[in-house]
């Protein structure tokens, strides 16, 4: 008999079919944040669920509802709104989509990074806006990208991705900060792993790729930005809550660093009375990390192979991140 699985997420029609194929698939087409009670009732039956991380966190009140749940495919790499403790005591599998955005995610951090430093929105604005009526004075100029010094918080995937761009591309010095020391990216790319306070003293460009755990919620600190360079940038496409949003706010207002460019926020969509959107050192976007035709794709049928592989057999699957589950 085919088991039931609720897709809450839009994902390309070939991938819809291979789910229609394989399962009695309940299409949940509103948000399951914007409407809970909606999503609560098409969980009874369901044995797998699958769509891109959401606001809700599935703990044990969610799970309460999924009293079938044995697989949850998020089309997303991070899966921090689930609760694996919760997870664990029901014996549901989680998978997500890594790799696949890899490259796609290093590039709109290297973007934001570059987009930052030369000031190229607030530039092209200053051209629609009819300002550009003489040459640019130096309170437009932009800083040099070349040959300073990067501080990576974070060595994972998308981490070494950023590094490999910075160190070819850019030859910029790379400073990390990771639980564990990475020596391919140290051999490659002569990467020096440090303590986050000294690669916060000495690094012109603060990247922020962290997955967001208890350890790392709020660990950038008004403290923290304190240390930083007045002349560094600092860029966030991990997850808001890794850094205090009001006192990275009160920074750039007070200019204690330069510049941010921010692709996550404490709380997104970012509530349009944010102080942050009065400030003209941020440039923001709206968690496009993975944003592309083809990554998206990619993470779609990634998605959907996970949770047929899941739901199918009982064999370890690939991208499977509690497989203490069994
Ligand atoms: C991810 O894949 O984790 C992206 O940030 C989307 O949530």
């Amino acid at each position: 008999m085919k088991k039931n699985v609720v897709l809450f997420s839009k994902i390309p029609v070939e991938q819809q079919k291979r789910l229609e194929q394989a399962f009695n698939l309940t299409i949940f087409t509103s948000s399951p944040d914007a409407d809970k009670d909606a999503f609560t009732k098409a969980l009874i039956n369901a044995d797998g669920i699958i769509g891109s991380n959401m606001a809700t966190r599935v703990d044990d009140i969610f799970l309460a509802n999924a009293p079938n749940l044995k697989a949850a495919s998020t089309i997303s790499v991070g899966f921090d709104n689930y609760d694996l403790a919760a997870l664990k005591k029901r014996g549901i599998r989680l998978m997500n989509t890594p790799t696949v955005l890899t490259e796609g995610t290093a590039d709109l951090i290297f973007t934001l990074l570059m987009a930052t430093a030369r000031r190229t929105v607030e530039l092209s604005n200053l051209i629609h806006n009819g300002k550009w009526t003489k040459s640019i004075t130096p309170d437009y100029y932009g800083t040099d990208i070349y040959g300073k010094t990067l501080g990576i918080l974070g060595m994972g995937r998308i981490g070494k991705a950023i590094a490999k761009r910075a160190h070819c591309g850019f030859d910029m010095n790379i400073l990390y900060y990771n639980r564990s020391a990475h020596q391919d990216v140290e051999q490659k790319y002569q990467a020096i792993r440090c303590e986050l306070d000294d690669l916060l003293k000495q690094a012109d460009f603060v990247v922020v790729i962290l997955p967001l755990t208890p350890e790392t919620t709020h660990l950038i600190t008004k403290k923290k930005l304190a240390l930083m360079k007045p002349s560094a940038i600092l860029i966030n496409g991990a997850r808001g809550k890794i850094i205090d949003q009001q006192a990275l706010g009160e920074a750039l207002k007070n200019k204690i660093i330069r510049a941010a460019g921010l692709d996550v926020f404490e709380v997104e969509p970012l509530p349009m009375d944010s102080p942050l959107l009065k400030l003209d050192n941020i440039l923001l976007s709206p968690h496009v990390g993975s944003a592309t035709t083809e990554t998206r794709y990619a993470m779609a049928k990634c998605a959907v192979d996970n949770i047929i592989a899941a739901l199918q057999s009982d064999k370890p699957t690939a991208n499977w991140v509690n497989p203490e589950v069994g």
